[in-house]
């Protein structure tokens, strides 16, 4: 496995909001984790990154605990997250944005890398290479959403943690911003996606878990889960 969760809690002083879960994503897998506000999934990679102390629970990524590491050391090891609310630096340009995200890429061809990686990025999001050198606080919703994926890319992870990519975009940025994660995983990454667009998610992804008030209550490959009527009713509004 490429990450393993287990008996994870979380609790915010007296409020419970992650109550012991489970879930576990393989090597090269798309896995998404659905569910309403408020059921905890912000939480849950928040403590995966280690920016909320766990209460208790272990977590492995690639068979090596990683409890208690925190995020700037996880990227080096190859775990990547965007944040809920995309966390790009608002007073930095584009381009510093980018080079920022290439901070654990420290060998003698470091340099070369990271000019090759922006053209990447570019080559992806060409929206990023008209704005260059604008502040990244100035761009639109959809244009941080990519600037912040594609920092995160620029540390080359093994696995990326996705947390609401969709918030307050519109549909068709939505779907631009899905296709790319679609692309990430098939250049081997592996994804985990926290979506309340459950439909959309469900779609891309390999394998699904349903979150509901701290707790994981469903659990599936996607495409069963998508044809489940408990989901149907709960998620996809039918
Ligand atoms: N800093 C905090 N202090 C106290 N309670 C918190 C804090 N952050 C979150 N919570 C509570 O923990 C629970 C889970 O919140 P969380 O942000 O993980 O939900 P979520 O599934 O990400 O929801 P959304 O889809 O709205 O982003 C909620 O009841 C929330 O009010
Ligand atoms: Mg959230």
């Amino acid at each position: 496995m490429m990450l393993s969760v287990k008996n994870l809690k979380v609790a915010y002083g007296g409020i419970q909001a992650v109550k012991g879960i489970d879930f576990e994503v393989g090597e090269g897998e798309l896995v998404t984790l659905i569910g309403s506000n408020g059921a905890g999934k912000t939480t849950t990679m928040k403590a995966l990154t280690g920016s909320l102390p766990l209460q208790s629970g272990e977590i492995e990524f690639m068979g090596q605990s990683i409890t208690g590491r925190g995020a700037w050391d996880l990227v080096a090891e190859g775990l990547a997250m965007v944040p809920e609310g995309r966390g790009v630096f608002t007073r930095m340009t584009i381009l510093e944005n980018l080079q920022m995200g290439a901070y654990s890429v420290t060998h003698a061809n470091a340099k070369q890398q990271m000019a090759d990686d922006v053209d990447r990025a570019f080559t992806t999001f060409p929206r990023l290479k008209e704005r260059i050198n604008q502040l990244a606080g100035t761009m639109s919703g959809g244009e941080q959403q990519m600037l912040a994926m594609a920092r995160a890319l620029m540390s080359r992870p093994k696995m990326l943690l996705l947390d609401e990519p969709s918030m307050g975009l519109s549909p068709l940025m939505v779907e631009k911003i899905f296709d790319v994660v679609r692309e990430v995983r098939s250049q081997g990454v592996t994804v985990l996606l926290v979506e309340q667009n459950a439909k959309l998610a469900m779609q891309i992804a390999d394998r699904a878990y349903v979150m509901e008030s701290g707790l994981i209550t469903m659990s599936g490959a996607a495409k069963d889960l998508l044809d489940d009527s408990r989901v149907r009713a709960a998620y996809l509004g039918e």
